[in-house]
């Protein structure tokens, strides 16, 4: 085929040139020092200084507009991360075997530069099996024709995943630290727990090394001890710094507000004596296993679940390197879900919206991330000690052995407020929890320049700004804090705003502080010490509305806007990059006279009292979307007429298959067997009839949500959910996904050849997570088809997806007539087609319109696609945007009504084209969705649209 033939010329140019840095990678090299990754029991080091690893994970083949990956990026590193964790998806980069594609977006290299340009390392996951309830768990469709257990050293599949392997491993090589690069972690497998093969994780090894990987190597365990067969933490196939999965709150997302863990420990353990504890994945959300909808997610892992559980993981555990599963989730587009688990979005539930927003659980990230990096220092080296008391809740510490800096974790287990006193280096402070909180709180320990001897409140961040400490601390709304400080001399204090009372011992040195977090109190503490300290006391809220960034002249504390990106010192100007999605002020502390946001500069900024200066910004514009209106319509499904000719059709004639799964007649219809791997695929089966004909007898596999449409002689005889087959461990179904379907009297004449047409709506693969073969070689489309009374045997044609779009992939299409011929493209002409009516009858028609956009410059509005009122129950619509295919809709594929257009896809700025197949089971009224904004920031990145063709 042409497509293949130009994917394989650009694979062999990307291998010809060797595995030599693209100029960019060069660039990087050349310009940053190349750094030594070790490691101890305690924590990661780099060129020998412990660091705290915090990431979030991020899939960049969930978001396809490579553009927006830096605004996820950014996002991330402003809630205080340091990493993201990536996942590498084998099927998203090879429809074929022996063809790869890292274009477009699909350029893994471009997103490790971009890692790199915003100051995050990766830990990178290239599997080969990656679960992430992607199709087939990231293993390429092909696979299932390819013999010997996946996930094991026999030899078919050690061909196959080497091939990945060789494609992926050095573009990654060429990233890593040690190069100057982002890579900081190199993940093996996945959850490869159970059914293993020691000599096949190992080699995965081997090959990295071979491959010039020289990070650690780690691997994530699932989910608590007691389930691990394997560990590898010793013997073959070791790794050396294994990382434990948790999810306290597993994923029935209708449990939200009902249930409070722990699903497994939710404690991630020890697995080696030598090497960090390490959180590989920590829940940051949910998939919707049942259909709740991700707000619901959200809530059963919001704000509540993240302080208390990540908290407590973290002095519990002693994990200096962590990652959220996931920090943004995205959109299972095109073919991508794994359909036992998701449907089209992959929201997640996750602290940044699948529309790319912040949420209340992002705040709670930052309110704990800026701590993890403030108090890195400390952080990345302790042990357990004896915890202070509080009576009525629950208490955990550890102790850094070098600095004696102690980090207490204070518990309210139970669901109503308490309020005690905490005994604490024989201070007694008064602490109020209400229900399932927790807070980490610190003590001796070295804030800047401060000793900071303990307290009840958070700390957020301290920066020294301007030969200035500034400290942000927080408490919940409305309770008691106190803060004990201790100077050599009686300091000078000056309260500027709240109501704080000081007292100062002069026996003791301690300076203390009472208060109760109310808004934001301001303390000034002078004269006592080296510096200065700027005291910040905030709520939850006040805390929230700070960022920091790190500029060449040291960091950059903003209160105000709703995203710093970054921002830079010159020349007395702190330049701010950030994000409003309303006007507000904006308060800078910098070693800066001016301010500047997004280029143009803040007119009204003041100095304060703080020694801060204030500004004013404006918010974003109104954004005005146009109805859609003006669609077309045009019946589809040709393959249903007797006369269509499918003489080009594959044959569909073999007798055996490598799936597990035997059929339930001859011969083996699994549209795999026939290279049609995605989506929809149509059979044609032809046979003398006999006239005695009673009934047609079929069996589909389609994955979850699938469904099947008959025809005989071009008459529709009805519909039938396709199967899901059973899971491994429970007995063979013999009749999976059964539809009989009668055959009406007078249709088919002796003697006459007569034709069945059957269109299959296959969903994405099975996964492999148990690593037995069974359910991930589960086969899609027909697995049986007979006619009773039939006398002839009957001959099988099959068709599926037609070329590969080479922009959008090969997940992007299935076999719809209309996708094959073009129909869903942006280029493609509709004029010749009629307006079109509110119903559609039973089978295939295709919808278009167009539309035009003139978004507001230099701002970020997502938009999205809704569906008014609940999905359909006898219908359901595949939806392409400029030809991406950006949604499936309908009751019996998922609860979701929106679906986001990500920028670059959707041009912002010029015309845009709809369409929509509806695949209806009988006659249905449809009704057209309209544009709605889901956001809208001044800021933002810019994002130019993703070249694809326009037209066949
Ligand atoms: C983990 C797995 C991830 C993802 C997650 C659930 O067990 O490693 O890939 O599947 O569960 O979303």
């Amino acid at each position: 085929m042409k497509f293949s033939r130009v994917l394989l010329a650009l694979v062999l140019v990307m291998a010809g040139s060797g595995l030599a840095a693209s100029p960019a990678a060069a660039a990087t090299e050349h310009k940053v020092p190349k750094h030594k990754v070790t490691y101890d029991k305690y924590s990661l080091m780099l060129d020998g200084r412990r660091i705290l690893v915090q990431a979030a994970e991020f899939h960049y083949f969930r978001l396809p507009s490579p553009d927006l990956w830096r605004d996820i990026l950014e996002k991330e590193k402003a809630a205080g991360f340091n990493a993201i964790s990536l996942y590498f998806d084998w099927a998203f980069h090879s429809p074929k075997p022996g063809v790869y594609d890292f274009t477009g977006v699909r350029d893994v290299d471009r997103l490790l530069r971009m890692a790199d340009e915003v100051g995050l390392w990766t830990i990178v996951r290239p599997g080969p099996y990656i679960n992430a309830e992607t199709s087939g768990g990231g293993f390429p469709a092909w696979l299932k024709t390819v013999p010997g257990r996946a996930r094991s050293s026999a030899p078919g599949y050690t061909a196959a995943y080497r091939e990945w392997l060789a494609q992926i491993n050095p573009i990654i090589a060429e990233h890593q630290v040690t190069r100057g690069g982002s890579v900081l972690l190199y993940n093996v497998e996945n959850e490869y727990a159970v059914n293993t093969d020691a000599a096949y994780m190992q080699d995965l090894q081997d090959l990295a090394r071979a491959a010039g990987i020289d990070v650690p190597i780690t691997t994530n365990l699932c989910c608590d001890a007691a389930d691990w067969s394997s560990t590898w933490a010793s013997g073959l196939g070791a790794v050396q710094i294994p990382g434990v999965d948790d999810y306290p709150q597993s994923f029935d997302c209708t449990n939200a507000g009902k249930v409070w863990g722990p699903w497994g420990t939710g404690i991630t353990e020890r697995v080696r004596e030598d090497s960090p504890v390490y959180a590989a994945e920590y829940q940051g959300g949910a998939i919707d296993l049942n259909n709740a909808g991700y707000d619901k997610c959200r809530e059963l892992t919001g704000v509540d679940y993240t302080r208390y559980f990540p908290k407590s993981n973290l002095i519990l555990s002693g994990a200096t390197a962590l990652s959220y599963y996931m920090g943004y989730g995205g959109t299972n587009w095109g073919w991508l879900a794994q359909p036992n688990d998701v449907y089209t979005s992959y929201d997640y539930g996750a602290a940044i919206t699948e529309a790319r927003q912040l949420t209340d659980k992002y705040q709670e990230y930052k309110r704990q991330g800026y701590f993890l990096r403030a108090a890195a220092g400390s952080l990345t080296k302790t042990d357990v000690t004896t915890a202070p008391t509080a009576e009525g809740l629950n208490t955990a510490a550890r102790i850094n052995p070098d600095d004696q800096t102690q980090f207490v974790l204070v518990r309210n287990e139970g669901v109503d407020q308490v309020s005690s006193t905490l005994n604490w280096g024989g201070h007694a402070l008064p602490v109020t929890l209400p229900g399932h909180d927790a807070k980490v709180l610190v003590g001796g320990y070295r804030m800047g320049g401060q000793h900071l001897v303990t307290g009840t409140s958070e700390i957020m961040t301290h920066e020294t700004v301007a030969g200035r400490d500034i400290a942000l601390l927080y408490g919940r709304d409305g309770t008691a804090g106190t803060t004990i400080l201790r100077y050599p001399a009686r300091p000078r204090v000056t309260v500027l705003d709240g109501k704080v009372r000081t007292s100062y011992d002069p026996a003791t040195g301690d300076l203390r502080l009472d208060y109760t977090h109310q808004g934001l109190a301001r303390v000034l503490v002078s004269g006592g010490g080296p510096r200065p300290l700027l005291l910040l006391l905030g709520t939850d809220a006040t805390a929230a509305q700070f960022w920091r960034a790190d500029t060449a002249a040291g960091p950059v504390l903003v209160r105000g806007t709703d995203l710093l990106r970054s921002a830079t010192v010159s020349r007395g100007v702190a330049a701010l990059r950030a994000d409003t999605a309303a006007a507000g002020p904006v308060e800078v502390f910098a070693d800066a006279r001016a301010i500047s946001v997004n280029g143009s500069p803040v007119a009204t900024a003041r100095r304060t009292a703080s020694g801060s200066l204030l500004g004013s910004l404006p918010g974003p514009r109104a954004v005005h979307l146009p109805a859609l209106s003006g669609w077309r319509q045009h019946a589809e499904a040709p393959e249903a007429a007797p006369g269509f000719d499918d003489s080009r059709w594959t044959v569909a004639g073999k007798d055996t298959s490598l799936s597990l799964f035997q059929p339930v007649t001859l011969p083996v219809l699994f549209s795999d067997e026939y290279g049609f791997h995605t989506g929809s695929v149509w059979y044609r089966g032809r046979f003398t009839a006999s006239g005695g004909e009673t009934a047609v007898s079929l069996n589909a596999i389609t994955g979850k949500r699938g469904n099947y449409l008959v025809w005989l002689n071009g008459q529709y005889l009805g519909s039938a959910a396709g199967g899901v087959e059973l899971d491994s461990e429970e007995p063979r179904n013999p009749n999976p996904g059964p539809g009989r379907f009668t055959v009406p009297a007078g249709l088919l004449e002796a003697g006459k050849p007569a034709v069945l047409s059957v269109l299959v709506q296959n969903m994405g693969h099975n996964d492999d997570w148990t690593a037995d073969d069974n359910r991930f070689r589960q086969p899609r489309g027909l697995v049986g088809g007979l006619v009773e009374g039939a006398t002839a045997p009957i001959t099988w044609r099959i068709q599926g997806t037609g070329r590969i779009d080479p922009a959008r992939g090969g997940m992007n299409n299935g076999g719809l007539y209309g996708e094959r011929a073009g129909w869903s493209l942006p280029g493609f002409d509709d004029r010749a087609w009629a307006r079109a009516a509110a119903t559609v009858p039973a089978g295939v028609t295709w919808l278009r319109t167009g539309f035009r956009l003139d978004l507001p410059k230099g701002q970020d509005t997502s938009v999205a696609l809704r569906f008014d009122g609940p999905p359909p129950a006898g219908h359901r619509v595949i939806f392409y945007l400029n030809g991406w295919q950006l949604g499936q809709y309908g009751a019996d594929i998922g609860p979701q009504t929106d679906f986001v257009l990500p920028a670059g896809l959707l041009r912002e700025d010029g015309r845009n084209a709809l369409a929509m197949a509806v695949i209806a089971t009988g006659p249905a009224t449809v009704s057209t969705p309209r544009l709605v904004v889901v956001g809208s920031q001044r800021g933002g990145v810019p994002v130019r649209t993703v070249p694809a063709p326009e037209r066949l």
